[in-house]
């Protein structure tokens, strides 16, 4: 048999208009409900004809996270990434960690797209990442002493916004003046970061790359941040000059890279490049669609991916959605299906359930079908990932939400009012668990007959199709029903 998933993508688009020249010759030789396998000769020969003949197909597939972030994006994205051509950052900033375990070693992201590791690949920034330059460069450092060339292949957009020391001075004094009603932001300067985007006031990475633009914004800025944090938040002020120095020097390191990312998209799509969209935190972290205000300040959902990178919603040919076997969630707000018990702190513990950014515990639950059927329907997902199947492993039972009864209401969708969702106790269906071991396992068949079950309704319940299923922390711990990347290519 021969799976229509194999070869990299470029030569998929060959591959592509084999199978269903294929398909019009010989419809029959069709499994007619997978369309995945192929039982015929007549495919094989005919494939490996048109893999020198006809030329290349684009993709663009953007991979977010299903629910409130640390869904384990950062693996599945660098797993893709060797399929890819660009791999893009759209938005968010260093309040992001995405862990990539390779064999040189593990390597926590807060800004690089994970697929840098892969020689080759080009790597960009986009407009709507809020970008903290000194901890940019720190990364990049890093990635030297590794070993890991990167040199022009990667990119930042000129139009994304800079992080600068007030707004992390303003996100924590924020944060302290809330008291009980903070957010539980990483510190990281995200949200004051954009509220400067928004009123047309912020820096942009163009910005420092011209002397006389930085020194003039940074002034006119700091008139009024400094009379905010010293009247209001009782705090110090910032001088100009140390703030343009250092910016300066960021704008000189990093010269090679600030270009005009829309058009090196525009580019890889006109030569048949499989681009990967890499969201950041999660869909219920959107600010305009998650629990809001508890929510970062920027778009995470699939939607993000256009205004963000600078390329139109008809290119995009499909979504992954990430998300973990059951539900974690960092930082304040409402979380039905948490577990104060010992099940939560099973999962925090076999998980290892500590933000790579902060450090934090993650509150954890079960998972919870009203979360990620909204993620489905406000990301337009094509499919999922599932990941961390074997933090599940010798669970006796298994709980998955359905519905949240409110008022004695049963509610199948998301509400948008908090104090609603604050309220809501979660309605559940029982499974039953597994006790071997799933660490590691690369095939489907080999799942416990339970946790097949528990996948199945899982789609069943989302009505999507699960292509990959993570089952370790390690690239190779990973099945791979069917590539996303490659089944996105455009027709
Ligand atoms: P901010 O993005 O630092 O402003 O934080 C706003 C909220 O988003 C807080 O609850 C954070 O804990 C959460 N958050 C931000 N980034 C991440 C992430 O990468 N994973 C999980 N939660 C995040």
């Amino acid at each position: 048999m021969l799976s229509r998933d194999w070869g990299p993508v470029k030569k998929i688009g060959c591959q592509e208009r084999a199978f269903s020249l294929v398909d019009k010759l010989w419809p029959e030789t069709y499994d007619s409900h997978s369309k995945l396998w192929l039982n015929h000769w007549q495919g094989f020969f005919l494939s490996r004809v048109f893999v020198v003949r006809v030329e290349e197909t684009m993709a663009a597939l953007v991979v977010v996270g299903s629910q409130w972030g640390d869904e384990g994006k950062g693996k599945i994205v660098d797993l893709l990434a060797k399929d890819a051509d660009v791999i893009v950052r759209y938005q968010g900033g260093s309040n992001a960690g995405h862990t990539v375990i390779t064999d040189k070693g593990t390597f926590i992201f807060h800004l690089i797209p994970s697929g840098i590791l892969y020689r080759g690949k080009v790597c960009a920034l986009g407009n709507g990442v809020a970008i903290d330059p000194g901890g940019l460069i720190e990364e990049l450092d890093r990635l030297k002493v590794n070993g890991i060339p990167v040199g022009k292949r990667f990119v930042i957009s000129n139009r994304a916004h800079v992080i600068m020391p007030y707004h992390k001075a303003i996100d924590k004094a924020a944060e302290q003046a809330k008291g009980a009603r903070r957010i539980g932001t990483t510190g990281r300067g995200i949200g004051p970061a954009y509220v400067d985007k928004m009123a047309r006031v912020g820096i942009r990475m163009g910005d420092l790359l011209n002397p006389d633009v930085l020194k003039q914004k940074v002034r006119e800025n700091l008139v009024e941040i400094n009379a905010f944090l010293e009247r209001i938040y009782n705090t110090d002020g910032f001088t100009v000059e140390k703030i343009f120095k250092d910016y300066q020097a960021y704008g000189e390191r990093l010269r090679p890279h600030i270009t005009d990312v829309p058009l090196i998209l525009e580019r890889a799509f006109q030569r048949g490049e499989a681009v990967l969209f890499e969201g950041a935190q999660g869909t219920h972290l959107d600010v305009d669609f998650g629990t809001y205000p508890y929510v970062t300040s920027s778009s995470s959902c699939s939607g993000g991916a256009c205004t963000g990178s600078g390329v139109g919603p008809t290119t995009i040919t499909g979504v992954l959605g990430v998300t973990k076997a059951y539900t974690t969630r960092v930082g304040g707000g409402p979380f039905p299906t948490e577990l104060t018990n010992e099940i939560g702190q099973m999962l925090m513990t076999r998980g290892n359930e500590y933000g790579s950014t902060t450090g934090r515990a993650r509150r954890c639950g079960w998972l919870d079908m009203v979360l990620l059927r909204y993620a489905v329907r406000i990301n337009g997902l094509t499919s999922l990932a599932i990941t961390k199947l074997d933090v599940l492993d010798g669970c006796k039972e298994l709980k998955i939400c359905t519905g949240y009864r409110y008022q004695g209401k049963l509610h199948k969708e998301m509400p948008a009012d908090l104090q609603v969702l604050a309220g809501c106790e979660p309605v559940y269906e029982r499974w039953s668990g597994w006790t071997t071991d799933t660490t590691g396992l690369k095939s489907y068949r080999a799942l416990p007959s339970a946790a097949k079950r528990y996948l199945a309704r899982v789609e069943e319940l989302t009505g999507c199709r699960i292509d990959m299923i993570s089952t370790g922390s390690k690239r190779e711990d990973t099945i791979v029903v069917r590539n996303p990347l490659i089944r996105s290519r455009k027709r």
